[in-house]
């Protein structure tokens, strides 16, 4: 394997880069002004030293970059210690590079806020992954329901993030993750006993899908693993390099989580929210019947919508949003079919309050709920 941070940092480990940075930069200032939110701790379990060989900055200075705020505006307020990073990595040399990296950075940064100390609490750990997280102070961090958890998993390959570890973070209260996967390997040697022992491979079925769609299809058998009775959200956006296909898998058990990550993806694919490329044959940009509204993944979005509208199977806006949310689509889409359907009174009826402003379920007050009444006239 290539030490990723012996080399510059090739297209698709940047684009994976900003879309760490976009989602963290969403969801801290969630976390921190969150009243209910004790503590906030950052786990960076697969960190590297911190830098490629062009001074790029890593995931962990990202994380400490966006952590500041525009003009320091969070860490310049927040308490001290109440937001934690740790930042682990296996590799010896790699840990004592990354150490520096990271006291360099803070040392830069205080020199422009004129503190003495960083507000913000970090350790380094050099441990194998498996061992750093089922360390006691560990465990117990995941389970307290009053921290919030942002967990970094950028693993080389697929075995770290196996179906118990992934289980392990979808039931830890307030923790929202998101991880890489090399998706094309996993669909490569599916049979082969080594890939077994880590993920299920008979609950996956690659046969009739084209290549480009195997990070779905892996993001679908995490999906499987995950509790019927308990409301959760996952999305992945699928990363191509060569003929190979990665990607990365957000879970959050947070209807405003899952909102951050698909607004994140969605501005980095306007077509489907969900690649670095053409997924659904959609018409590019700079072709005639271009679109972004309507395009490829919108439209059977909607259409399946209506469906489920029409046999009363979702009988709520906050239902609907919920199924937009679940199905990897922004809730404006949700939306806009409800107004099309009201338009049409002969399909649908509001009972409530009908505020077509409101698309966020985070704005949704107990009086913006409304029934969807199937008109039978
Ligand atoms: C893809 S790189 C991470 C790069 C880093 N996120 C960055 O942006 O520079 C994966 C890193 O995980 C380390 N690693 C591999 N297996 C590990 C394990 N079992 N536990 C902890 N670290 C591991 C590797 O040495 C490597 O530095």
């Amino acid at each position: 394997m290539t030490d990723i941070n012996k080399q510059e940092f090739d297209d698709a480990t940047k684009l994976k880069l900003e879309i760490f940075r976009e989602c963290f930069k969403e969801w801290l200032p969630v976390f921190i002004h969150s009243p209910v939110v004790e503590k906030v701790f950052i786990y960076d379990f697969f960190a590297g030293s911190g830098m490629d060989t062009q001074n790029n900055s890593g995931s962990p200075l990202i994380l400490f970059e966006e952590a500041k705020g525009e003009n320091e505006m969070y860490c310049s307020k927040s308490q001290p210690e109440r937001v934690v990073f740790a930042f682990n990595e296996k590799i010896k040399t790699k840990s004592e590079e990354l150490k520096q990296n990271v006291d360099n950075h803070v040392i830069e940064c205080l020199k422009n806020c004129g503190r003495d100390k960083c507000v913000y609490e970090y350790h380094i750990g050099n441990y194998d992954f498996k061992e750093a997280i089922v360390r006691p102070n560990v465990e117990s961090i995941l389970k307290n329901s009053k921290y919030g958890k942002f967990i970094l998993l950028d693993q080389y390959g697929f075995k770290e993030v196996d179906s118990e570890i992934f289980k392990k973070l979808v039931t830890s209260p307030k923790t929202d993750f998101i991880f890489f996967i090399s998706s094309s390997f996993i669909k490569r040697f599916s049979e082969h006993p080594y890939i077994k022992k880590y993920i299920e491979t008979e609950k996956i079925n690659f046969d009739k899908a084209e290549p480009k769609e195997c990070h779905r299809i892996v993001a679908d058998y995490f999906k499987t693993l995950i509790t019927k009775a308990s409301e959760y959200y996952l999305h992945h956006f699928s990363i191509k390099k060569g003929a190979n296909y990665y990607g990365l898998i957000f879970g959050s058990a947070h209807t405003y989580g899952i909102e951050k990550f698909l607004k994140v993806c969605w501005e980095k694919d306007k077509l489907s929210g969900e690649a670095s490329f053409d997924m659904y044959h959609d018409f590019q940009k700079g072709s005639l019947f271009y679109t972004e509204t309507n395009t490829n993944k919108i439209e059977a979005f909607k259409l399946d919508l209506e469906k489920k509208i029409l046999s009363g199977e979702i009988k709520t806006n906050l239902e609907g949003l919920k199924f937009a949310l679940g199905s990897g689509v922004q809730t404006k889409a949700f939306l806009d079919k409800i107004i099309e359907l009201k338009d049409k009174r002969k399909i649908i009826l509001i009972s409530g309050n009908f505020n077509k402003k409101i698309a966020n379920i985070h704005r949704l007050s107990k009086d913006d709920i409304y029934q969807i009444i199937l008109n039978r006239k």
